[in-house]
């Protein structure tokens, strides 16, 4: 995308639209998103979990196996798959990254195999990614971006990191009150705590930067979390960030990942469908009030009575999270299988899955448009004439 008055960054030189697509698994972020979003110029990211559902010859149904390795082996050569697929379709535009969750089990295997396969950037959430450093030894020319959501995080992160001769490439700040999937607090009360506003964060941020002999703008601040506008990009350029992160505004575009069904769960949710609870991982998650969340919410708490330590209960074999709350008997933390419920969403059982989703509505309402639509959009508040291509377009 051509647009030289607009506002730009850089991470490893490499100049970009202010525009970061947020990694979404299960395979909602793949290699087809990922890869059209940087071929606009910005930043498109490949969510790395359990991304062997993309691939018939490495799926259950081509193979069934129960065994940990087996299927971590099939995830790493998927992953391989889609990095190479999304860097082809960039064609050397805008940025390709790799979103790894620290709290899954396999994280260190997923950065090796991200920066082995040509990953521009590893983005890591959902935990203090302190080792991300080691992790990424080898390959000093992959860009290291922790998501965080509050001042004290970030600092812990860049002292941790100095002491060992790193600083981030960038930081993306993730406001819990507004973001879909995992929610960087530690429970559900804490959500619409001021501390997590850009307005208090940035200036923090700014702070911890200055006493570490940082220089303003040397580490780029992404914010995301209901960025839903041109007025919201601005609004959070003008604070102080160098780019925005959306996630669920892509999760819907014709490029997106999932089956069709699961963008149409997004794009008619209302308000009032929209809820938090606690996940397995041990932290508080946002998603769409469908009829399987519904059902478990209303189980929930004779489930967490009745939460037992049982390596047996992890039914898949994956083993995907290091501590799984009902694999390791949790009682404060959620008691289904969270690999089968996203994996069910995103191939479009609406019945069966669990759809993450932000709080905020769509740039465009229900209408399913294309990622270079929304960038544009984004970028210059101009909304596009065009009707929307349909939404059985997507699963072509
Ligand atoms: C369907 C979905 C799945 C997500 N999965 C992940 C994930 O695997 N890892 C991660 O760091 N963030 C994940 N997120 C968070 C997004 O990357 C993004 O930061 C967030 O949704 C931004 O808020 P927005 O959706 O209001 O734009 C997910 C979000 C959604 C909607």
């Amino acid at each position: 995308m051509s647009l030289p008055s607009l506002p730009s960054f850089s991470i490893r030189g490499r100049r970009l639209l202010p525009i970061v697509q947020g990694g979404m698994g299960v395979g909602v972020s793949a290699h087809r998103l990922a890869g059209a979003v940087a071929r606009t110029g910005a930043m498109g990211t490949i969510a790395s979990i359990d991304l062997r559902h993309h691939h018939a010859d490495l799926s259950e149904t081509a193979a069934p196996s129960r065994d940990r390795d087996e299927l971590n082996r099939r995830n790493l050569i998927a992953l391989d798959r889609e990095v190479r697929a999304a860097l082809a379709l960039a064609g050397g535009n805008g940025l390709v990254a790799v979103n790894v969750m620290k709290a899954v089990e396999a994280h260190p295997a997923y950065v090796r195999q991200a920066c082995a396969s040509g990953a521009q950037a590893i983005v890591m959430g959902a935990g203090l990614p302190l080792d991300l450093p080691e992790l990424a030894d080898g390959h000093p020319d992959v860009a290291l971006i922790p998501i965080l959501s509050d001042a004290r995080g970030v600092a812990v992160v860049l002292k941790k990191w100095a002491r060992k001769g790193r600083l981030p490439d960038a930081i993306v700040i993730e406001h819990p009150r507004y973001a879909g999937g995992h929610l960087g607090a530690p429970n559900p009360a804490d959500l619409g705590n001021a501390k997590f506003d850009f307005a208090e964060v940035i200036p923090a941020v700014s702070k911890a930067f200055a006493e570490m002999g940082i220089a303003p703008g040397q580490i780029p601040l992404i914010v995301g979390g209901g960025i839903n506008s041109h007025e919201k990009l601005f609004a959070a350029l003008a604070m102080g960030a160098s780019a925005v992160q959306v996630g669920t505004p892509f999760a819907v575009t014709a490029e997106g990942d999932a089956h069709p069904n699961f963008k149409r769960v997004l794009l008619d949710a209302k308000p009032e469908d929209i809820v938090t609870f606690m996940s397995v991982a041990g932290l508080p998650a946002r998603a769409v009030k469908t009829p399987w969340l519904a059902n478990y919410l209303k189980r929930e708490a004779k489930l967490q009575g009745c939460a037992k330590a049982d390596p047996g209960r992890c039914a898949i074999g994956l083993h995907c999270l290091a501590q799984c709350g009902l694999r390791d008997g949790l009682e404060k933390a959620g008691q289904f299988c969270i690999d089968a419920q996203l994996v069910a969403a995103l191939k479009g059982d609406v019945a069966k899955g669990l759809f993450f989703r932000g709080s905020e509505s769509l740039p465009f309402g229900r209408e399913m448009r294309t990622v270079r639509e929304l960038i544009e959009h984004l970028l210059t508040g101009v909304r596009p004439e065009h009707a929307a291509p349909e939404l059985e377009a997507s699963a072509a």
